[in-house]
């Protein structure tokens, strides 16, 4: 039987709680992308914008250890500026090669999804088994 894991970052709690909602569906885990600082406040949405354009791959917390186990890994992210999180480019930079199946799903403001999966295609170098857009 497949083995899956939802794997997000939120900021503001959108992603979040779509993630726990997924969950819910098949009774699967949730490992959630941390960071030391808070994104919250004008100043900190500035560096979400600058670090999207920029394409920074910021320090993050993550217990890594489990994701080979799972065989389906479904990655959730903000859009921000058209673009993924910084965190989840941070994530799927260190542990692109844990990964089998992906799918994934992002929440936004606009009703476009833009690239968003289209980026986070070419950051796991993997085509998803399925996406979503909320
Ligand atoms: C700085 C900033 C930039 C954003 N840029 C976009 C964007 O380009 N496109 C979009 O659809 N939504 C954009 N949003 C809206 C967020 O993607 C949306 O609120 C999302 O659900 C936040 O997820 P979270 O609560 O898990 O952090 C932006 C929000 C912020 C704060």
């Amino acid at each position: 039987m497949s083995k899956t894991l939802i794997v997000f970052y939120s900021n503001t709690g959108h992603t979040g709680r779509i993630a726990e909602a997924i969950a819910a569906l098949g009774n699967w885990p949730t490992a959630e992308i941390r960071e030391l600082t808070s994104r919250r406040g004008a100043w900190e949405n500035l560096r979400c914008v600058i670090e999207s354009s920029l394409k920074v791959r910021p320090r993050i917390e993550f217990d890594a250890t489990v994701l080979s186990s799972f065989d389906l890994i479904i990655i959730g992210t903000p859009a921000g500026v058209g673009r993924i999180a910084s965190p989840v480019r941070s994530f799927l930079s260190r542990h692109v090669h844990s990964l089998q199946r992906v799918a994934f799903f992002c929440t936004r403001g606009s009703k476009k999804a833009g690239t968003v999966f289209d980026q986070l295609s070419d950051a796991s170098g993997k085509t998803p088994v399925s996406t979503m857009a909320i």
